[in-house]
C-alpha cells in the first residue's frame, strides 16, 4: 500500500478517469475520495490535501464532502469495517443487542478498532434497509434480520483462517 500523502500514478489515473465524466473537476470529489480510500483504506489529511489540489478545489470544501459522506473514513480503520445502523427501526428491533455482542466478541467499543487490526466497529445512520432491521454493513455488503447468533456466524466466517478477504 502506498503510504505517502502524495497520490500514486494509479490513483491519479483513476481520479482523472472520474473527472472525465463531469464538466467540473470538483464534481468528482466523492469518486476521488473513494479512489483514495480504496487504495489506502482511509483518507489522511495529506491525501485530502493532495486530492483537493488535483481536483482544483479548496481543501476545506473537500473535507466537508468527506465528513458528510459517512462511508469515507478520515481515520485509520481495520481490515474489515462494520457499520452498525443506529437509526430508529434498527434500534426498535434490537440493534443494541447486536452492538453488545460485537463489542464483546471484538473486545472494543463503538468507534474503535480491534487490537489485531482486523475489525473497526462504527455506528451509522439508516442504511436504507429498514424492512430487514436490524442491519449492518461489513465491507460494503449489507446483512439484515440480524440476531446476536447471526453476528457470531458472520464473525466466525471472517475470523476463520482463509476467511473472506477484505
Ligand atoms: S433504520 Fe436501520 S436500516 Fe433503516
Amino acid at each position: 500500500m502506498h503510504l505517502g500523502p502524495e497520490l500514486s500514478p494509479l490513483e491519479r489515473q483513476e481520479i482523472e478517469a472520474e473527472c472525465a465524466h463531469y464538466p467540473e473537476r470538483r464534481a468528482a470529489a466523492i469518486e476521488g475520495l473513494k479512489v483514495v480510500q480504496k487504495h489506502r483504506g482511509w483518507v489522511s489529511d495529506g491525501s485530502l490535501q493532495a486530492l483537493a489540489e488535483l481536483l482544483q478545489m479548496p481543501v476545506g470544501e473537500l473535507e466537508g464532502v468527506a465528513t458528510f459522506y459517512n462511508l469515507i473514513f478520515r481515520q485509520p480503520v481495520g481490515r474489515h469495517v462494520i457499520l452498525l445502523c443506529d437509526s430508529v427501526c434498527c434500534w426498535i428491533k434490537g440493534r443494541d443487542d447486536l452492538n453488545r455482542r460485537l463489542c464483546q466478541r471484538l473486545g472494543i467499543k463503538p468507534g474503535e478498532t480491534s487490537a489485531d487490526g482486523q475489525f473497526t466497529l462504527l455506528p451509522t445512520v439508516c442504511l436504507g434497509d429498514c424492512d430487514r432491521a436490524p442491519t449492518l454493513m461489513i465491507d460494503h455488503q449489507q446483512h439484515g434480520n440480524l440476531t446476536p447468533e447471526k453476528i457470531d456466524r458472520l464473525l466466525d466466517q471472517l475470523q476463520a483462517p482463509g476467511g473472506e478477504d477484505g
